[in-house]
């Protein structure tokens, strides 16, 4: 019956995906509550590795029922493009369901988010360009096109035709506008409106066997005894409302988006993880108090494949900074942390931890809540000794070596709840289990 949630409490790239196909396999229903293909989930499985962007990870377990919960935006040409590929490699997407409610992505959606970044000049956002901010934005604007509308294909060609020649025409504006500026000209891929049309029909007619009333369907089961796991994409600082705005994504990753993005009610969620690296990790702009911009930054990203999963950007990185980790147990009322990639700090003399924040000296009393301000924070670290030795086969917390443990405990002291796994490697198996309940 209990429903748990996982959720990313830095900024992206944690390790989600990994922990959630450990989890998965003592649940029936995996669901994922917000974002749409900006997220990048990696499983690793024997020799397999699987790069999801919107099918939830725990489809690689055939008792699992996948399903894309109503606050998630869905782009249905990379929805298709996955299931193929997962159906080609055995992995059967049968099962998935998508919510009526959740908003459809459309090609106006990546052509206003590539505007939208050329019309911020030298400070883009650095977004995946996926749409998934204009997606939002007409969700709220309430222009969207949700995918139960896809039941009726001719009124959803009547939709689809009229919001396509509305955004056209907005779109060739701004192009006129830009250029008349001297801004640089984008390309653009031209916005085709009767082979949008005729393809979203196409991708309609196969999304229909998938539509569900996911949000009764999840009660039904919870009340029926169900496990359920709901998957959050992107993470605690990214979120629109909690991150470092504007430096974020469009959706709210934090739990209480788990919620709204399930229909879940609050007192529904029985346990939320949040996941962390043993260090930070951000792609795309924006502050980042413990960032290493030396060499070893560099053997992070080395060492971690700090490579972007969906745009193969390398990601910026980091000491581990357990102050914001604090401030990601308040946000999302954890129950406890999943420490991702441990193994990655094995080959360093001294490793840190970022305990606390100084503005002009000062200690400060709350965690930055403006980009400006987090901007201007001096971390203050604790300094542990490394460990120098291969942690990738361990599976018992009494095998750590004590600098490994020493690293937990201060992590632990810091962010005030347990940690409960810890990962040592990609593959499945490579983690232990560092909490004794
Ligand atoms: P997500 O977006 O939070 O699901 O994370 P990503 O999949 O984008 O990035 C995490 C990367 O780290 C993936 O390549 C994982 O295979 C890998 N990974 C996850 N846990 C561990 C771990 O404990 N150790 C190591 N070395 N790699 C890990
Ligand atoms: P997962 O689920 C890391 C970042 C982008 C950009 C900002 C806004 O794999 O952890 P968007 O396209 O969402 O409007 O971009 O958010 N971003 C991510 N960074 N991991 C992700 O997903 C991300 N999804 C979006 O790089 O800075
Ligand atoms: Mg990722």
């Amino acid at each position: 019956m209990p429903v748990t949630v996982v959720v990313g409490a830095q900024w992206g790239d944690e390790g989600k995906a990994k922990v959630i196909d450990l989890l998965a396999e003592q649940h029936s229903i995996v669901a994922r509550y917000q974002g749409g293909h900006n997220a990048g989930h990696t499983v690793v499985v024997g020799d397999e590795r699987y790069a999801l962007q919107l099918i939830p990870s725990g489809v690689l377990y055939p008792h699992v029922t996948p399903v894309i919960g109503n606050g998630v935006v869905v782009d249905l040409p990379t929805l298709f493009k996955e299931m193929d590929s997962l159906e080609s490699r055995g992995v059967s997407c049968a099962a998935l369901k998508v919510s009526r409610l959740a908003h459809l992505i459309l090609p106006w959606h990546q052509a206003h988010d590539a505007l939208a970044e050329a019309a911020r000049g030298d400070q883009p956002i650095g977004t995946t360009l996926k749409g998934i901010g204009p997606a939002y934005a007409d969700k709220a604007r309430r222009l969207g096109i949700r995918a139960g509308e896809v039941a009726d294909l001719d009124t959803f060609a009547v939709t689809v035709r009229a919001r396509a020649t509305a955004e056209k025409a907005l779109i060739d504006q701004a192009v006129t506008a830009a250029a008349a500026t001297g801004s640089p000209v984008i390309d653009l891929p031209d916005l085709d409106i009767e082979l949008i049309v005729e393809q979203w029909c196409e991708y309609g007619r196969r999304l229909q066997p998938h539509l569900a009333d996911t949000v009764g369907m999840l009660h039904d089961a919870r009340e029926a005894g169900a496990d359920i796991l709901l998957e959050g994409a992107q993470a605690t600082f990214l979120d629109l409302d909690h991150g470092t705005y504007p430096y974020v994504t469009s959706s709210s990753p934090t739990a209480g988006g788990a919620s709204a993005g399930s229909g879940l009610g609050p007192r529904h969620l029985d346990r939320i993880i949040g996941i962390t690296k043993a260090y930070t990790t951000r792609v795309g702009a924006g502050p980042f108090p413990t960032e290493l911009l030396d060499a070893l930054g560099d053997k992070l990203i080395d060492v971690g494949h700090e490579y972007g999963t969906v745009t193969g950007r390398r990601r910026r990185a980091g000491w581990l900074d357990a102050y914001m980790l604090r401030h990601a147990v308040r946000l999302n009322s954890l129950t406890e942390f999943a420490l991702t990639k441990l193994d990655v700090l094995d080959g360093f003399d001294e490793v840190r931890i970022c305990t606390g924040y100084r503005i002009n000296g000062q200690a400060i009393s709350h965690y930055p809540d403006t980009a400006t301000e987090l901007a201007m924070v001096e971390p203050e670290y604790v300094t542990l000794p490394g460990w120098r030795s291969d942690l990738t086969a361990i599976r018992d917390r009494a095998e750590l070596p004590s600098a490994a443990a020493e690293f937990l405990r201060v992590v632990e002291h810091t962010v005030g709840i347990p940690i409960d796994i810890v990962g040592v490697g990609a593959a499945r198996d490579a983690y232990l289990k560092w909490s004794r309940t």
